[in-house]
């Protein structure tokens, strides 16, 4: 039997979770859940679960009081943390979960992004086990299962393209919050389906892939697959490609977490063979969807860049959802943030975070400033 905390238990990747926990219950004990506002969805989970109500955390209050109640459930006596919180709170649960020696399996992709360098140094030296859900990594883990050392040649981050890839780049700044909100494929949270949108997703996943795959980041690229069957892959020196492919069902990914190093029979629907089945390959378009470019430029950049990107695209996409930023506007304030701040160490958990709380201010700032001319004032005033 596993025990696992969730972190986040009321989201998208929560409620699949637990999904995956109902279909297996000889396997798996639910010992810790967290939530923000859905108190009750959490503690209808407790009650199904048997979850004791001292575990159960509603991080409703502060940003420093919500981190705190997230590290003690992280630190609850479990064998796994299954994070899928959203944002950059998720990071410091990540740090202590693996200080207590626990696995993790990873959603909130943040935790990489913005802290790759310190959290992957603490995988080594606690060797714990750093398991990912979000699709991509998960199939590009899979696909290095037997291949741990072989001469990798590039990783092929696959993307459904979002719900605008057709859409012509002059159409981009009329975007609204609720068209972002609809995604062709998958049903996610508000944050991921906006990053989806724009493909800062798909950068935020180069720079997570980057950190779990220790590739460089011309080893890594995007290519568009409209129909989400093959979920990415990896290319060899020797020219073999290996993908790994299903239905787009993230039950799947995290089923293979949560069960990992076996391969038991999951809920996903098996893939038909006997029918028609066409898939496309095409280049992504960095005019339309500059986000990519620019988490290129992060990468290569290093030190706290991952983080600045992070913060930014964050405060971006909150002012897009207000009102305050127009949909082509979310890149440019990701790419003026990382060009203002420059290059910033990121050793430790502090300079990681000190480097998001500058980004946070520094795109909060560009945001009010653009808002201003566009209102005919001078921003100093
Ligand atoms: N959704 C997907 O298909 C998918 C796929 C791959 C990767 N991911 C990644 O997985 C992570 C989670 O995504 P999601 O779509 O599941 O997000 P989501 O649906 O928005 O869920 C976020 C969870 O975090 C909780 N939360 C929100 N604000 C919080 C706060 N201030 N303090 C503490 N907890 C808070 C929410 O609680 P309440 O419900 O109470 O608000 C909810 O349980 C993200 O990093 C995303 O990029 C998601």
């Amino acid at each position: 039997m596993k025990n696992i905390v969730i972190l986040g238990s009321t989201g998208s990747i929560g409620t699949q979770t637990m999904d995956v926990v109902r279909n297996n219950p000889d396997r798996f004990k639910v010992v810790g859940l967290t939530c923000a506002s859905r108190k009750e969805a959490m503690m209808k989970q407790a009650a199904e679960f048997g979850v004791p109500e001292e575990h159960c955390y509603v991080c409703d209050g502060d940003y420093d009081e919500n981190v705190r109640k997230l590290i003690e459930a992280a630190t609850l006596d479990c064998d796994m943390v299954v994070n899928s919180l959203m944002g950059m709170r998720g990071l410091e649960p990540t740090y202590h979960a693996i200080m207590a020696g626990h696995d993790v399996a990873l959603a909130n992709k943040e935790t990489l992004v913005a802290g790759g360098s310190v959290i992957m140094k603490l995988v080594e030296e606690k060797g714990i086990r750093l398991l990912p859900i979000d699709s991509e990594h998960s199939a590009i883990f899979q696909c290095l299962e037997g291949n741990k050392g072989r001469e990798i040649k590039k990783i092929l981050l696959t993307c459904s393209g979002g719900p605008f890839r057709g859409k012509k780049r002059e159409d981009m700044a009329g975007v609204t919050a609720r068209e972002a909100l609809k995604h062709p494929k998958w049903n996610m949270g508000p944050k991921i389906t906006i990053d989806s949108a724009t493909l800062m997703n798909k950068g935020l996943e180069m720079i997570e892939a980057q950190w779990l795959f220790s590739q460089p980041s011309s080893n890594i690229e995007v290519v568009i697959h409209p129909q989400s069957i093959i979920h990415s892959m990896v290319e060899f020196q020797d020219g073999s490609v290996l993908a790994q492919m299903g239905y787009p069902d993230m039950c799947l990914p995290i089923h293979y977490c949560l069960t990992y190093p076996k391969r038991l029979p999951s809920t996903a629907v098996n893939m038909d063979f006997t029918k028609p089945l066409t898939m496309t390959f095409e280049p992504p378009d960095l005019e339309r969807f500059p986000a990519l470019r620019i988490a290129r430029q992060a990468m290569q950049c290093g030190g706290a860049a991952g983080s600045i990107f992070n913060a930014a695209n964050e405060v971006a996409v909150q002012a897009f959802i207000e009102g305050r930023l127009t949909f082509d506007r979310i890149p440019a304030i990701v790419e003026e943030t990382l060009n203002l701040l420059g290059p910033l160490p990121a050793n430790t958990l502090d300079d990681i975070l000190h480097a998001d709380t500058l980004a946070r201010a520094a795109a909060q700032r560009g945001i009010k400033e653009r808002d201003m001319e566009k209102r005919g004032l001078c921003p100093a005033q």
